[in-house]
Formats: structure tokens, sequence, C-alpha cells
């Protein structure tokens, strides 16, 4: 943790080709802010290949500067990887005329142009939501033979009979025709919440294949996202960078 500015010092992320300021640097990657940046660099807290830095319009070169930041170093990293625990009323795109996005919820200096929501959840829907620009990696996961589990809490309005989770578990076909892959539905006690795991992702999913059962979601919210578990830990709205050990398990994910 930086005395400084306080945020966590171990994650940095870097989205240049080409030289950039020092203190646009230590922002864009998520450090600091641009203010907290040029403070760092007047309090000597900021290196540059081992050497103090004097002037925050210094440039610097991802590639072959080493840059740190209160001790710590900066680790370049092509793509971010960001947590989101998605509130109600955010819409999952990158922008929205009217509503604000997924997007919208994380600070200038840590969104780039090229990131986007990995896969989509309803305004109302809440829960985790995988943020990166990894373009190929997000593509791999999404494809439809991919099949990443997706596991959702979820009420509903009325009791879920055996039969109709026996129904969830085979093929529901829903109101367009389509035949949904097996699901998995653990019930609680008051058989009217628990946990649903899909394999794919369609428009709606979960709200329709309830309907299918003559039933009706009153809450949901996405608890994993293949080897991602939501983090306790962040409130509605908040996010984090993904750990070194997430972002190999996901990296491993695409490739299966
Ligand atoms: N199924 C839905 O109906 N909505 C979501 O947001 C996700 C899955």
């Amino acid at each position: 943790m930086c005395f400084d500015c306080g945020v966590r010092a171990d994650h940095f992320y870097v989205f240049f080709e080409v030289d950039v300021r020092l203190d646009k640097l230590l922002s864009i990657t998520g450090t600091c802010s641009r203010s907290d940046a040029k403070r760092a660099i007047r309090t000597k807290n900021v290196t540059v290949n081992g050497i103090v830095a004097k002037n925050a319009d210094m440039q610097v070169d991802e590639n072959n500067d080493d840059v740190s930041y209160c001790g710590k170093k900066i680790v370049y990293r092509q793509y971010s990887y960001i947590m989101l625990n998605k509130p109600e009323g955010v819409v999952s795109a990158t922008e929205d005329g009217r509503d604000v996005t997924v997007l919208d919820l994380l600070p200038d200096g840590v969104r780039n142009d090229r990131m986007f929501p990995c896969g989509r959840l309803d305004k109302n829907t809440l829960g985790l939501i995988l943020l990166t620009d990894n373009g190929d990696l997000a593509h791999r996961l999404l494809a439809p033979k991919s099949h990443v589990a997706k596991k959702y809490r979820f009420c509903s309005r009325f009791p879920i009979s055996d039969e109709d989770a026996a129904r969830f578990e085979e093929r529901l076909v829903l109101e367009d025709g389509y035949v949904t892959l097996p699901a998995k539905i653990e019930l609680d006690e008051d058989r009217m919440s628990g946990i649903i795991t899909l394999v794919e992702g369609k428009y709606h999913q979960i709200k329709r294949m309830l309907e299918a059962i003559d039933n009706k979601i009153t809450y949901l919210e996405r608890i994993t996202f293949g080897p991602l578990t939501l983090d306790a830990s962040l409130a509605r709205g908040e996010w984090r960078y993904l750990s070194e050990d997430e972002i190999a398990a996901l990296e491993r994910h695409g490739k299966e």
C-alpha cells in the first residue's frame, strides 16, 4: 500500500506502445491519480531506472524503462483485467446515451478505449462481470463451444417443484423455440432460491428458462464466471484488478 495515495501497488497495467509522460503512466496504470503522481514525484517516491525522477513530464518508454513507485516496480502488462461487482441499473455496454455503463464505474486512468465487458448481464442483474481489453481471450471465453460455466444466485416468485427442476436440468424449450443445454439447479430449503449453473449465455436466458416453467425471477446475481469467483470484499459498484493467479486461470480456461 502506498502511504501517499493509499493505492495497492502490486498490479500495474500499461496500454502504450509509445513513450508516455511519467505522471500519465502512473495514473493510467491505476497506480494513483495524476495529481498524486505529481506529488509522489515531488516527494521523491518515484524512480526511473533506479534514479529518483525529478519531473512529472519526463518521457518514459514502457519497453525499456524500469519505473518504481514507493519502492515497488511497475509490472508492464499488455492487457487489463478487472473484476467488477455490477450494481443494479447499470448496463453491460461500453457506452450508452441514457444509462450508466459498467465502464463508467471505472475511474479515468483505469478505463481505456479498448476495454469492454466480457459477456453481458441484464440491467437489473447484479454481480461478477469481467472487463478487459484482451479481445482474443474474451472471444475464446465467450465462444459457444467453450461452455464456460457461470453460477447465478437467484430467487423466484414461486417454489420450484422437483419435476420442474428436472426439466431445467434436462433441456427446456424457450418461447422462441431455442432448446437450452442442460443446466444445474441447486435449490435452497424454501425452493424459491438457490444457485443455477449455465454453460451457455443466451439473451435473458435464466429469466426465459424460469418463464418456461411458468415462474419468474425476482433476484439474479452472478457469483462465478469460469474460474473467477466474485470477491466478497467488493461492494456493489466496486472493482479490482485480477490477481496473477486469476489471469493465469482465465488464460488456461480460454485454451481448453
Ligand atoms: N440470465 C438472465 O436472464 N439474465 C442475466 O443477466 C444473466 C443470465
